[in-house]
């Protein structure tokens, strides 16, 4: 009997680096055979692997649930969309690890996907943003986990996720010139002990995103990494989710688009990217295309 799996990387705790990929297609390019090569090739302990819209399109395949990230405008802030066609995020224990595996994926798709953005990501601490404030406390675990990040059922797209994919850069200047209450009260959690807040006010981070919150409950499994330039730094937000649509309503919310009031890390923070992905299920240890139709 064949066994079908979601991506591994899916579920896995942070690897201690990451490195976000963004692939471009290039026009009349022999894009079935580099997805063959991928589908042969790619080592699902590698990390994880996603598809966009325009590689969808271009095999004339339709995912479905599979949309192009929204470009919002809220009340005094904005979300670009900078949807790509494929994202892999790979994992390591080392620098050397994330650059022999880049180099292979480079190859696999050489002559039909394009880099068009790439960026490094590390654990910080056992698992904080470069705020300070822990990040993933309320992600759920074991089959919750499984539940909110994979489809289930017997369809085509079975342990099949969606990626949601946007980095934030954080003017952490701005953050640590505010008062230590005034920072709990923009993420909604105490600094100190990660306690939740109740006094916080309705902008805080997670009154805005709180996931029972949502009808239907918007569960997801955050997976988010920071990152930093010598000039800049921020998170790269990754959650995997079974529905995109989870993931759209609370950016809507995040963005004031449902009662006016956004969310309060606009304060210090802005998103650069934005992207979904579908991320296909391993079937015995490999990628499986057939909804790609290959
Ligand atoms: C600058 C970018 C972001 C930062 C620094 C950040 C940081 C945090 C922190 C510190 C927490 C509290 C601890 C935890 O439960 O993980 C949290 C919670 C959460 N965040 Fe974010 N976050 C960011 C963006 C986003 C975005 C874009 C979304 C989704 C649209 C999101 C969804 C959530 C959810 C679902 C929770 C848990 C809420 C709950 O159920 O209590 N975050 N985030």
């Amino acid at each position: 009997m064949s066994l079908q799996i979601c991506q591994p990387g899916i579920l896995a705790p942070l690897a201690a680096v990451g490195r976000s990929l963004a692939f471009r297609l290039k026009p009349d390019a022999p894009l079935q055979a580099s997805l063959c090569r991928l589908r042969d090739g790619f080592d699902p302990d590698w990390g994880v692997l996603g598809f966009g819209l325009p590689l969808t399109r271009a095999l004339s395949s339709e995912i479905l649930g599979l949309r192009a990230f929204p470009a919002l405008a809220g009340p005094g802030c904005s979300v670009p969309s900078t949807q790509q066609a494929a994202w892999v995020m790979l994992r390591g224990e080392d620098r050397g690890m994330l650059f022999d595996h880049s180099e292979r994926v480079l190859k696999m798709l050489e002559g039909s996907l394009e880099l068009d953005d790439a960026t490094d990501t590390f654990r910080y601490g056992a698992g904080r943003d470069l705020t300070g404030y822990e990040d993933g406390t309320e992600n759920p675990h074991g089959d919750e986990a499984r539940n909110a990040a994979c489809a289930g059922g017997e369809g085509p797209l079975a342990e099949s996720s969606f990626a949601a994919v946007q980095r934030w850069a954080h003017d952490l200047r701005q953050f640590r010139s505010f008062p230590p209450e005034r920072r709990d009260h923009i993420i909604g959690r105490r600094a100190s002990d990660n306690e939740e807040l109740d006094s916080a006010p309705e902008t805080a981070h997670v009154k805005r995103t709180a996931q029972e919150s949502f009808e239907p409950a918007a569960f997801m499994v955050r997976r988010s990494m920071p990152w930093a330039t010598a000039h800049q730094q921020g998170l790269e937000f990754i959650a995997y989710t079974r529905s995109l649509d989870s993931f759209d309503t609370m950016l809507s919310r995040m963005a004031g688009l449902e009662d006016g009031i956004v969310d309060a890390l606009f304060t210090f923070s802005r998103p650069l990217t934005g992207g979904y992905y579908w991320c296909p299920l391993v079937k015995d240890g490999s990628l499986h295309l057939r909804a790609l139709g290959l």
